[in-house]
């Protein structure tokens, strides 16, 4: 596929050497995002991220990524602080943002919302998340932390055995990651949630029909024996009512003494964070902070990686950042 001036809303818009191609210039990014070096290669030109749902690390990650870039960015959280809340439409607030800026991204409650954003952008547009539906960015930097973790015990994604956990029905994490994971070849995936937030049927149907082994169960303890382990958060935001979203939150929790008695001892855990922290759903307990296989702030620094490379993508510089390469002045920690 030919990314420069191409929207990103799907992880079903990708081949597997797509997902190949993206990878290599993530990695290539490494020694910018860790200030070893600077580029200028999209100086002067601007981000409009638009979050309208709660974010911390995919909306700052965009940022960054962007500014690292060299770019400026410009943002509006939330819906009340837009004129969406003034019964604007999406078509006309992606004409206008889209004069301002070069490519946008941006994140809506509303399954399809950004899609339907799009058609009225006149820059590529990068899904950060529309509803319960999908995430592809957050796919795309499992995926890589998936294949790096891997790498460390010459493993491979191919053949994996993976273990997703929780709320799978509104976990727009785990949609997007499974449509990735089907393009890959002899998986085994255990799918364990309450089995009202079981997997939507059209991801497991697609999982099966590509080969793959699908086990589906409601007990975490006897389905995490896996090379990986994806936790993740009840998404309260999406029920009805918090008493509703209250019966499922602290059903599964991994902490340090379930996970040395029934995990493998190089078990990765992962999770698209934030990890629901507080005492009653404590999904991932903090005695795992100290687990070499704890990879979720390996993960989240990798979603810098792979933002950086869909802009340099859809802005058609992928192959010219080293060319405006500069120093970095300052002394930098990283
Ligand atoms: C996820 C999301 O927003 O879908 N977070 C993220 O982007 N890293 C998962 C979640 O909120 O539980």
């Amino acid at each position: 596929m030919n990314f420069t001036g191409q929207h990103i809303l799907s992880v079903n818009q990708f081949e597997r050497e797509d997902l190949e191609y993206i990878f290599n210039i993530a990695q290539k990014m490494e020694p910018y995002a860790h200030r070893k070096v600077r580029t200028k290669v999209l100086e002067g030109a601007i981000l409009g991220n638009l979050f309208f749902e709660p974010s911390t690390r995919t909306r700052v990650s965009f940022g960054c990524a962007f500014n690292l870039l060299g770019g400026e960015v410009r943002e509006t959280t939330g819906m009340q602080s837009s004129a969406l809340a003034k019964g604007e439409s999406l078509y006309d607030t992606a004409r206008v943002v889209s004069s301002y800026s070069d490519v946008i991204a941006m994140r809506h409650p509303d399954t399809g919302s950004v899609a339907e954003f799009a058609e009225g952008s006149r820059v590529p547009v990068i899904n950060g998340g529309d509803g319960a539906n999908e995430h592809p960015t957050q796919a795309l930097l499992d995926l890589y932390t998936i294949d790096k973790e891997l790498a460390a015990f010459e493993q491979k994604i191919d053949g994996m055995h993976i273990a997703m956990v929780g709320d799978l029905k509104n976990g727009r994490t785990v949609h997007s990651l499974s449509k990735l994971l089907a393009m890959y070849k002899n998986i085994h995936l255990n799918l364990v949630s309450p089995s009202e937030l079981a997997m939507p049927d059209y991801v497991v149907s697609a999982l099966e029909n590509a080969g793959h082994k699908v086990t589906i169960s409601d007990k975490m303890e006897q389905n995490i024996d896996a090379d990986i382990v994806y936790q993740t958060r009840i998404q309260e935001e999406r029920f009805e009512s918090q008493d509703e979203a209250n019966k499922y939150r602290g059903q599964f929790r991994l902490n340090n003494e379930i996970y040395t008695k029934y995990c493998k001892s190089n078990t990765v855990i992962m999770h698209p964070l934030p990890r629901d922290s507080r005492s009653d759903a404590n999904e991932l307990d903090n005695d795992l902070n100290q687990n070499p296989n704890l990879a979720i702030f390996r993960q989240a620094d990798n979603g810098v990686l792979i933002r950086m490379a869909l802009f340099a993508m859809t802005l058609g510089v992928a192959e010219k950042v080293d060319k405006y390469q500069c120093d970095v002045p300052w002394v930098s920690s990283k």
